[in-house]
């Protein structure tokens, strides 16, 4: 097989950028092809520890042709100050490829995401406020702008004259200050100058790297319970970060995905806003977040925590099309007595193995668990299935049953050696 599609199945924050930057050591191309800055992707290996937000993660490895590809909405200024601060750390021989149809990210969209955060009040989705939201939606109401249009001075005068005469209505009509033309259009020019080396076609790219039978790593953003048409809905981001979403958002044939590996927590965590049906607030909820250090990576906010969701996982699988799973952060378990997992909901009295469509609905169910025995062994050092404790094989084996899909990876420390791999699959 030539390419894989690395996918969150939770909310978020499962370890993608690690098992990207694994999986890349073998990888000739590594494609980001949604989301934005609002992703933060930490990497560690060599005792060095990377947060990465637009820039994918195989940035590290020269040989690697990294692709930001169209469906992503990318910060110009954001992405150059990414860059800086790699450069400044050594990572200055990589390759990187930006397509010249993904949509860019400009400050008012920062503005209107604070505002409708605002506005919404205790309704609020808690957003990353990094303009994700508005940049997605003047995407698709049709006055976004593109790189292809930021490298050409004269094009981007014309484009970003007609958005802005419309966007300083909205700014004016939220109460917020116009914006002036010249300001953003004298910084943003010299943005799409240093950037114009880096953008091409991307699915032109693609397609060669395809025909060549390289292998080609997509790494998702965000997670499938955060998707706009399958999350759970208001309470997701602005793109989807599914399997079925990658041909769309790359450009390729839809028939080159070979295979969709799910990337899950050992537990659940959630950050923002929003319905989380196996979310724990007593002290075991504390004893995970500081063993695994659930703060966000991008605004530094505690994550919920909860035990593990296998109607959201099973969820994610289908309109994903996960068909393997790598299982994530598994070292923080140890030292719980009992551990438990959610294999349905109850629903008026029902039985329900999916997610429930309404707000109302998802914050009504109530999880079903198997309760499992915990271990008390620290497992960080682990090479190999063998060498886990019996209930830490047994918890792995419950969640492959419960999900149908194989875990071919097990993940037992943040470190890019912590990683155990029980099938050859890319
Ligand atoms: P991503 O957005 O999916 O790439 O995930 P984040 O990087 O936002 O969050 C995952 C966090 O878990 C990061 O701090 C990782 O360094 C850390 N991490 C990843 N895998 C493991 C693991 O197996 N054990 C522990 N303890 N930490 C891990
Ligand atoms: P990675 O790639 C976790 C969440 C936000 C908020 C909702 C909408 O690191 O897993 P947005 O700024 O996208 O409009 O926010 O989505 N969110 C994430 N949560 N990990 C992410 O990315 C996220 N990207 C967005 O917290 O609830
Ligand atoms: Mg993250």
């Amino acid at each position: 097989m030539s390419t894989l599609v690395v996918v969150g199945s939770q909310w978020g924050d499962e370890g993608k950028g690690k098992i990207t930057d694994y999986l890349a050591q073998e990888a000739d191309v590594v494609v980001r092809s949604q989301g934005g800055n609002n992703a933060g992707h930490t990497i560690n290996f060599d005792g060095e520890k990377f947060a990465l937000r637009s820039i994918p993660s195989g940035i590290f490895n020269p040989k690697i042709k990294n692709v930001m590809a169209n469906g992503m909405v990318i910060n110009p200024k954001q992405a150059l100050e990414e860059l800086a601060g790699l450069e400044a750390r050594g990572i200055k021989d990589y390759q990187l490829f930006i397509s010249n149809r993904a949509h860019i990210v400009l400050p008012y969209h920062e503005m209107l995401d604070g505002a409708f955060e605002q506005f919404k009040g205790d309704k609020k989705i808690g957003t990353t406020k990094r303009g994700i939201g508005p940049a997605n939606a003047d995407k698709a109401n049709r006055i976004g702008i593109r790189m292809c249009d930021l490298i050409d001075p004269e094009i981007f005068k014309s484009v970003l004259k007609s958005s802005l005469t419309i966007k300083n209505m909205e700014l004016k009509m939220l109460g917020l200050s116009e914006l002036k033309f010249d300001d953003i259009y004298n910084e943003y020019v010299e943005y799409g100058k240093k950037l114009k080396k880096y953008v091409c076609d991307t699915s032109l790219l693609l397609e060669e790297e395809i025909e060549k039978g390289s292998k080609i790593l997509f790494e998702g953003a965000q997670g499938v319970m955060l998707c706009l048409d399958h999350g759970t809905y208001p309470y997701v981001t602005s793109s989807s970060p599914t399997g079925a979403s990658v041909p769309l958002n790359a450009g390729i044939a839809p028939r080159y995905i070979d295979n969709v590996l799910g990337i899950c927590k050992a537990y659940t965590t959630r950050v923002g806003e929003g319905p989380f049906p196996t979310e724990i607030h007593d002290e075991l909820a504390d004893y995970i977040r500081e063993r695994g250090h659930e703060y966000g990576t991008v605004t530094k906010r505690p994550r919920r925590v909860g035990y593990l969701d296998c109607v959201a996982l099973n969820y994610a699988r289908r309109v994903s099309g996960i068909n393997y799973l790598s299982l994530m952060l598994f070292d923080v378990l140890s030292g719980i007595k009992k551990l438990k997992i959610c294999y349905a909901y109850e629903l008026d009295g029902k039985v329900i193995n999916t997610m429930p469509a309404t707000l109302e609905d998802l914050y009504r169910v109530k999880p079903l668990y198997v309760e499992m025995d915990g271990w008390d062994e620290d497992i960080t050092h682990v090479t190999s299935f063998d060498e886990l404790p019996e209930n830490a094989k047994k918890y792995l084996r419950k969640i492959e049953e419960l999900t149908k899909s194989e875990v071919v990876i097990f993940s037992v420390g943040p470190d890019r050696k912590q990683t155990i791999r029980l099938k050859d699959f890319f």
